[in-house]
């Protein structure tokens, strides 16, 4: 008894952070290994070719002088595109050893050239000047020729350049047993050694590598006297019981992109546990002295995995990759970026020198860099990417709601049962979510009979209350012959094939034997858009929405839990090519499939795990496993923040932490962090214990309560922020360091954050705490209170260590801003739909916006909308017409039942409408409330406060 009460213990504590060796290292993965020992040398040296006005500039790359005859040359392509970014562009010269790359991922329009491009050159360098940037002066675009380099200039300021660091090096596609030719050069034929060095290793192209670290041009006089290590993961690797044959021998690069003195910070390239500034990896290549000392040992890496338990504080990768680095000035404020297109395997080295650099080792495919130039202000590198790889879709009103999941609802009366006690308790939520132990063995479209024997009537009894239902569909598919999808699948040969191009792949994913679709292929994806046709998913009624899960993609029994490198899609083309970009497609297929399911009319909801660039196109992302603990809840937040500034809007966390029992405080602490984050969802695993809201007392359900209410609350000003993101590209929730980019305060904070531009969020995420510290940027600016409506007395530090008793989450309006919300205690987003509006002004003049549609349909797209701008000024505010027709015939009945002026000195004597109407009012404590002012919201009108 006592050997099992121990033996239980012992599986509790291990089970409580990820096995780190199922997971490769750098040192553990071949190309990784090459490039990071990668002694900075000049490899290439450019020439201009061709410099016609309809194509790109166009150059070849040289080996350098010494470097072996067998390097083959490489072609460069710079390409200044109208949207102000510069595409550079790395391949084989010859195009019969072209590399394979997608046409799903970036947008045709965000590729269009920059018309205005001249260019100048002289024997060193070839300067580029284009003026497609919003902002002065041109941007200029020198390749030095050797060594070879990129700079992107604007003015007289260095933005950011590419192998100036000199890490550049290509390993040219080739076939087996041409690897490594003789030189022609005369050399020492004592393979070993070399002026009295001991040598201890090769780069391909030719550099010795010496035993004291020092490097240099070292021909050889035949293959066979390169030491064995020169091939180093070359043409087979070797992981744990798992051997990548790599057929295609070595095809990797890598490159840095750095940017100059004044870079303050980098962020991006998610996804990883960790904070919203990256770390150092390593310390400058140049030898010079680090600004920041390296944390990690490791670089980022991009490599999208399902990781149990994942380790907090780490680099390893997670379910996602975005290979966008953003750098920020904090002395110029001026925020630039460099997209590395690219969905192979990659890892990152980050250093901080004189200014921040970054090394990208990547595994395979095009070389292929979007530098965004940015502009005068942050906008403008949001403006530069989303032009490349979409804005964030705007989702349906509904989602924006609060999600109420577990894995699992267990049969319908669960359900019922769930869905009674939210009505009970006046508690406001959307959507109920099914896990996959709804369907019948794991097959997905399919329910299990037994529990789930009436899912049309269950999804309508709970549309009549208005909420939705959510249902998985993950991409394995079972192998069972009798299961109609896996029937059709393998009659139409949809399935990804093994290293042989031929028989189908089949792993270990959660019904056993399956086999992965291949989304790579666009046949496949319309295939699978059919699949949710309310005849073909049987129990699916148009309010139900879809999750998927473990597509990044998940395969138990495969290396480092996904599928073995030579597996290959339907063209043949290798599965390590594709990696990164399975899990967008597969939310793109499914997200194709509720539209169709429509005929095109409402807008999809789908939530999926893995993501890439792109994926905001899609729907919502969460992210993944995390932990009912207190550390897990405070890295949610830098999490976000570091997706956001990715550019994927719409995600979130999973509330209370996935794994293990969230106990009332944690919960409430939780819950109220994750109203004021993009996706608002609760789920948690089968062994955790239940936690419906009900289930902590009366006390903590009234807080609970409390933060669904507030998210309620703000929903028009949260769906007008993302229809602002849904045409800008700009993150929905910001780091402040974006709002304020030159307060030197902001740029590492990530445990606070704005929605928008006018909320400040501080939550509480500390066990036992009551009091949080808070940062209040800018000069002068004052920010409100949302609860007690007053100015928050700031110090000259800007720093207050504010009361947060387990009833509040501190979040503050910025003065000058108008947030409009709805008052109303509703239960659903649905019931919301006719409620007027409040608007609540900050300070003696403020602007702010509203965005009003139907909430799920595409007919906004059509003009079907209302975009206002509300101003107050000189006691004055009006509401002008933005955009969009919505109400031109009359039949918007959206009106304002009250206007909360905060930050009002003294009493008016009346407040009258354009009208001449006198309004209702009250005044107490600087606020202003004027009631039932019945004023349109489509309307023209002024209020004037006497
Ligand atoms: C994965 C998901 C989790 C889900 C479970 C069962 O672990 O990340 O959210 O509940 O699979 O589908």
């Amino acid at each position: 008894m006592l050997l099992l009460a121990l033996l239980v213990t012992l599986l509790l504590h291990t089970t409580n952070a990820v096995d780190q060796t199922k997971f490769r290292t750098c040192t553990q993965t071949g190309f990784c290994r090459r490039h990071r020992n990668k002694v900075p040398s000049n490899t290439y040296t450019a020439a201009l070719t061709s410099s016609s006005p309809d194509a790109p500039y166009k150059f070849l790359l040289h080996p350098s002088k010494g470097y072996t005859s067998t390097h083959p040359n490489l072609s460069l392509t710079v390409d200044p595109l109208s949207n102000g970014a510069v595409r550079v562009r790395v391949q084989e010269n010859n195009p019969e050893t072209s590399r394979w790359e997608s046409s799903d991922i970036l947008l045709p329009a965000g590729l269009s050239r920059c018309a205005s491009t001249t260019h100048t050159s002289d024997s060193s360098s070839v300067t580029i000047s284009s003026t497609c940037s919003s902002s002065d002066p041109p941007t200029n675009t020198v390749i030095s020729l050797s060594p070879f380099k990129i700079t992107v200039k604007q003015g007289d300021e260095t933005l950011m350049s590419i192998n100036e660091s000199q890490l550049f090096h290509f390993e040219h596609k080739r076939d087996k047993g041409g690897v490594q030719a003789a030189t022609a050069e005369p050399s020492d034929t004592k393979a070993d050694h070399h002026n009295g060095k001991k040598i201890v290793g090769y780069w391909e192209d030719g550099l010795a590598r010496y035993e004291d670290g020092t490097t240099e041009v070292k021909p050889v006089e035949d293959a066979s006297s390169i030491p064995k290590e020169d091939e180093d993961g070359f043409w087979e690797e070797k992981f744990q019981s798992h051997h990548d044959t790599k057929p295609n021998g070595p095809m990797s690069f890598g490159v840095d992109i750095t940017f100059p003195q004044k870079s303050t910070r980098l962020y991006g390239i998610p996804e990883h546990a960790s904070s919203l500034a990256l770390h150092a990896t390593r310390p400058p290549p140049s030898g010079s002295a680090s600004s920041q000392a390296p944390k990690y040992k490791d670089p980022y890496r991009l490599y999208n995995l399902d990781v149990f338990e994942y380790d907090l504080d780490v680099p390893m990768s997670l379910y996602g990759s975005i290979p966008l680095l953003i750098s920020h000035s904090v002395d110029t404020g001026r925020v630039s970026g460099a997209f590395f297109n690219n969905p192979s395997e990659m890892f990152i080295d980050i250093w901080s020198g004189e200014g921040m650099g970054s090394h990208w080792m990547v595994e395979t495919g095009v070389m292929e860099i979007f530098l965004l130039v940015g502009g005068s202000e942050v906008s403008e590198v949001y403006k530069q990417y989303s032009s490349l790889t979409g804005t964030q879709a705007l989702p349906p009103m509904f989602s924006l709601g609060y999600h109420q999941c577990r894995w699992n609802y267990k049969d319908e009366k669960d359900v019922y049962a769930v869905h009674k006690k939210f009505e009970e308790h006046d508690y406001p939520y959307d959507v109920l979510w099914l896990d996959i132990e709804h369907t019948d063995g794991k097959r997905y479209f399919t329910w299990d009979k037994r529990f789930f024997p009436n899912p049309v009537k269950m999804q309508q009894t709970l549309w009549e209350q208005g909420r939705r239902m959510v249902t998985i569909v993950d991409p394995h598919i079972k192998r069972d012959n009798n299961y109609y999808v896996h029937k059709e699948a393998t009659a139409k040969s949809l399935y990804i094939k093994n290293a042989d191009g031929k028989s189908d792949f089949n792993g270990w994913c959660w019904p056993g034997d399956s086999s992965y679709l291949d989304f790579t292929e666009e046949k496949v994806r319309k295939w699978w858009a059919e699949q949710f046709k309310l005849d073909k998913y049987v129990g699916s009624t148009p309010h139900l929405h879809i999750w998927n899960d473990m597509n990044e993609m998940s395969v138990f029994n495969g290396p480092e839990v996904t599928m073995q490198k030579t597996t290959t899609n339907l063209q043949g083309v290798e599965h390590r090519e594709w990696h990164n970009i399975y899990g967008m497609l597969f939310q793109r297929a499914t997200s194709e499939g509720l539209v169709l399911r429509s005929g095109g009319k409402e807008r999809p909801f789908v939530l999926s795990r893995s993501f890439y660039a792109g994926s905001q196109r899609w729907g919502a992302i969460w992210t993944g496993d995390n932990a009912a603990r207190w550390d897990h809840l405070a890295v949610a937040g830098p999490m976000l923040l570091t997706i956001n500034t990715a550019g994927l809007s719409f995600i979130g966390a999973d509330v209370g932490g996935f794994f293990g029992n969230a106990d009332s405080q944690l919960m409430v602490r939780w819950m109220q962090s994750g109203a004021y984050q993009p996706f608002f969802r609760g789920h948690a695993h089968h062994d955790s214990a239940r936690r419906e809201p009900w289930l902590f007392g009366d006390e903590a359900l009234q807080m609970l309560r409390q933060s669904s209410m507030e998210r309620y609350a703000l929903l028009p000003f949260w769906y007008t922020i993302f229809h602002t993101s849904s045409i800008t590209g700009m993150p929905v929730m910001r780091p402040l360091w974006m709002e304020y980019p030159t307060d030197p305060n902001c740029p590492a904070l990530d445990h606070q954050w704005l929605i928008g531009s006018d909320l400040l969020v501080c939550p509480v995420v500390q066990e036992n705490a009551v009091k949080v510290n808070c940062y209040f940027p800018g000069t002068n600016q004052n920010w409100y209170n949302v609860r007690t409506m007053q100015v928050q007395p700031v110090p000259a530090s800007k720093w207050v260590n504010l009361d947060a008793p387990l009833d509040t989450i501190p979040v503050f309006q910025r003065s000058g801003s108008i947030v409009p919300k709805k008052l109303r205690l509703r239960r659903s987003t649905e019931m919301m739909r006719n409620d007027p509006y409040t608007l609540v002004v900050a300070g003696e003049s403020a602007t702010g916006e509203l965005y009003i549609d139907d909430g799920h349909s595409y007919d906004f797209e059509n003009g079907e909308y209302a975009k206002r701008r509300f101003d107050y000024v000189g006691g004055k505010l009006t509401n002008t017409k933005l955009s969009g027709n919505w109400g031109a015939n009359g039949t918007c009945k959206d009106w304002i039942e009250r206007i909360i002026f905060m930050g009002v000195s003294s009493k008016p004597s009346s407040v009258v409408t354009s009208a001449g109407q006198s309004l209702e009012f009250t005044y107490d404590k600087n606020t202003l409330v004027v009631r039932k002012p019945e004023l349109g919201v489509v309307d023209e009108w002024t209020l004037e406060i006497l």
